[in-house]
């Protein structure tokens, strides 16, 4: 046993009630009070660092509608005699390929796809691989399908492979399944026009929305997401799914936008989006970052149901990104002006809730979701300030109250979490009542310091809060470092003191692809094949899997001064399962003895801890490295109605009593 895993063994095996202890922790266990919103500790969606496209969403190739702009062939190599043209069978997708023989034996026509930074295939799983295709002359050809690894030793660059006849003079759809004999996380899809004969092929063929999915996605879905991915959110239990950002809301100039009507129906006609965070930050520069739409806002609400969380929609409020743009770059703060946004806004409504009757409901309905997803919360505007903001806020959101008074409404208090325009943000919300507040904060772990008793002063009157964007980020904001997830977790006790008012909390970013990140820390990585769930990620699930249904009140000896470390501690109770549940986190250098008393109880039945090591500062899980930071579950000892434990130097940990 390791000297650490011996210490934490000891720490909850030996409590003697003699001993002096650090902290007192006195846990009014027989008064429940206020309710733990059950959208408490939930997930925040951007497609950010490659989060969709790339990430998420299962397709595995880039570029599949060849509207890629300026080169429509980007993520392709064309070889042989390859075409665009434009009158293709998606009016709002209309580029297509045209493969044309060479007329020699020897020279071959195709088109071969490098994915997102490769294609991760697993041996013996299914891939389905789709495209349109037609013969414009009439002349059966065929397709020949290859995963291949170009960059091998091997004898053969081929390491799967399927033929398709294409026979119609009109577009169809073709399938088949690819079965790979070997696992290769960047491997390629290289299409050739082929002969029977395996020779080159002779003819014409014009190729359109040329996809390949993993079989197995989460759920089973076609247009599904990527299960290891998904499986992961599901494993937090969010209460609350914010979708789809972020910045991304804005868009870099308005017509940028996210446009969610964009992002429903036929995933082959969704209108491609040129994604902003492409150029945002130009020492990480992706010109081929795109928004193919093909997880929209149909497989949000889906997921959102699959996964038990709340959806929380955020619509453009008619401003695009206020950093980037002046006055002028916003739509005129009128009614008429906004029209198009208010419209989003109902319309987005009716798509989730409307019946199968009318407009937007009937399409859910034709998705293949008839009964509604039940959407009762909606965001206007991500990280939005001042006058352009509030003129336009009330104007949009007025309008929705007056058409859905049963939607509860967010607006932002912009992108700082303090100072003149934080709080004129705040004002304005009052002034407007709205629902709840979105704050945002990505600060160093001074800033977690100065903030334990953040929530305590809140005006329990007004908006609750949205803790709707944070992270602790230290040494610049490059890392995940298991160092400031402590803070985190010890700021997290102070949301959970304050449930009253905190009503909803989101770790932002939450998705990264190790080759194209923009935006780091984040809460999972991943690569073509492997996950690393981070410290962070393991903060939110604890709270999240354990937040049970009521605040109790507590009192604790030595509570930390602004801006010192110290033990911070929060406790719940949680009904459904007659579980006292007492966070505690120590940002200390050392361990601390702490004594939790369960006042109002006789004696604990059953008790159990669940320990969250963060102590190696630097240390963060990785995709070599999933598992060195995660949560060890041990059984504690009790006395009468007492814990009386050690918690280890930067360590966070969870405890759960039973009556
Ligand atoms: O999470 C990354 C970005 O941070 C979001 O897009 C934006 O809202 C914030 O500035």
């Amino acid at each position: 046993m390791k000297l650490r895993n011996l210490l934490l063994a000891m720490a909850f095996s030996t409590g003697s009630a003699a001993m002096a202890q650090d902290y007192t922790v006195t846990v009014q266990a027989n008064k429940p009070g206020a309710v733990v919103q059950p959208t408490m500790y939930g997930i925040f969606f951007e497609d950010i660092n490659f989060a969709a496209d790339g990430g998420l969403y299962g397709e595995l190739l880039k570029n599949r509608s060849f509207e890629f702009t300026p080169d429509h062939l980007m993520g392709w190599q064309a070889f042989g005699k390859v075409e665009i043209k434009n009158d293709g069978p998606f009016d709002r997708n209309p580029h297509y390929a045209r493969l044309t023989t060479m007329n020699h034996n020897d020279w071959w026509t195709g088109l071969q796809n490098e994915g997102y930074f490769g294609i991760g295939v697993e041996r013996d799983h299914e891939y389905r691989f789709s495209l349109y295709a037609r013969v414009p002359d009439g002349k059966t050809q065929m397709l020949r399908v290859q995963l291949v690894e170009p960059y091998t030793n091997r004898e053969h660059q081929e390491f799967c492979q399927q033929d398709i006849k294409v026979t119609s003079t009109d577009w169809q759809k073709y399938t088949v399944i690819l079965k790979p004999n070997h696992t290769a996380d960047k491997a390629q899809l290289r299409l050739l026009m082929c002969e029977e004969n395996g020779r080159s092929g002779r003819g014409t063929v014009d190729v359109e929305h040329i996809s390949l999915f993993p079989v197995d996605t989460w759920k089973g879905h076609e247009n599904g997401m990527r299960k290891d991915l998904a499986q992961a959110l599901a494993d937090m239990k969010p209460g609350v799914f914010r979708f789809p950002g972020g910045c991304i809301v804005e868009g870099v100039t308005l017509d940028n936008r996210y446009n969610w009507k964009n992002s429903v129906g036929p995933v082959e006609n969704r209108p491609l989006n040129k994604n902003r965070w492409e150029c945002t930050f130009t020492y990480r520069y992706y010109p081929d970052y795109f928004q193919s739409y093909g997880l929209g806002f149909y497989e949000f609400f889906l997921l959102s149901e699959e996964i038990g969380a709340e959806p929380l929609p955020v619509l453009n409020v008619g401003m695009a990104c206020q950093f980037q743009n002046g006055e002028d770059a916003h739509a005129p703060a009128t009614e008429e002006g906004l029209k198009e946004f208010i419209d989003d806004c109902l319309d987005l409504i009716e798509f989730a809730n409307g019946t199968t009757d009318t407009k937007w409901g009937k399409l859910r309905a034709e998705m293949g979701h008839p009964a509604p997803f039940n959407m009762k919360l909606l965001a206007i505007g991500n990280e939005q300030w001042a006058e352009p903001y509030f003129k336009r806020v009330k104007i949009v959101a007025d309008a929705v109250r007056k058409a859905h008074p049963e939607i509860k409404i967010i607006g932002t208090s912009g992108p700082d979490a303090e100072g003149h325009n934080f709080e004129i943000g705040w004002e304005a919300m009052k002034r407007q009542k709205a629902d709840l507040v979105d704050e945002h904060f990505y600060r160093p772990i001074s800033w977690f310091k100065n903030e334990w008793n953040r929530y305590d002063k809140y005006d329990r009157k007004g908006p609750k809060v949205f803790a709707g964007e944070y992270a602790c980020h230290d040494r610049g904001k490059k890392y995940n470092h298991a160092g400031a997830s402590i803070y985190e977790a010890a700021f997290i006790t102070g949301i959970e003191r304050n449930a009253d008012i905190v009503h909803m909390a989101t770790y932002a970013p939450l998705f990264s692809h190790v080759d194209g990140w923009q935006w780091r820390p984040d809460m999972i990585w991943y690569d073509n094949l492997r996950v690393a769930k981070s410290a962070s990620y393991w903060v939110q699930a604890l709270f999240a899997q354990n937040k049970g249904t009521n605040v109790l009140p507590i009192q604790q000896t030595n509570f930390p001064k602004k801006g010192e470390d110290g033990v911070l501690t929060s406790a719940v109770w949680d009904k459904d399962k007659g579980e006292v549940i007492v966070k505690v986190a120590n940002t200390l250098e050392q361990a601390k003895t702490v004594k939790i008393q369960l006042a109002g109880l006789k004696s604990i039945a059953s008790a159990s801890a669940i320990t969250l090591d963060l102590s190696n500062y630097d240390q963060e899980n990785t995709v070599e490295q999933p598992n060195l930071i995660e949560p060890k579950e041990s059984e504690v000892k009790t006395q009468g109605n007492t814990i009386e434990t050690t918690i280890p130097a930067k360590t966070f940990v969870v405890f759960k009593a039973k009556k």
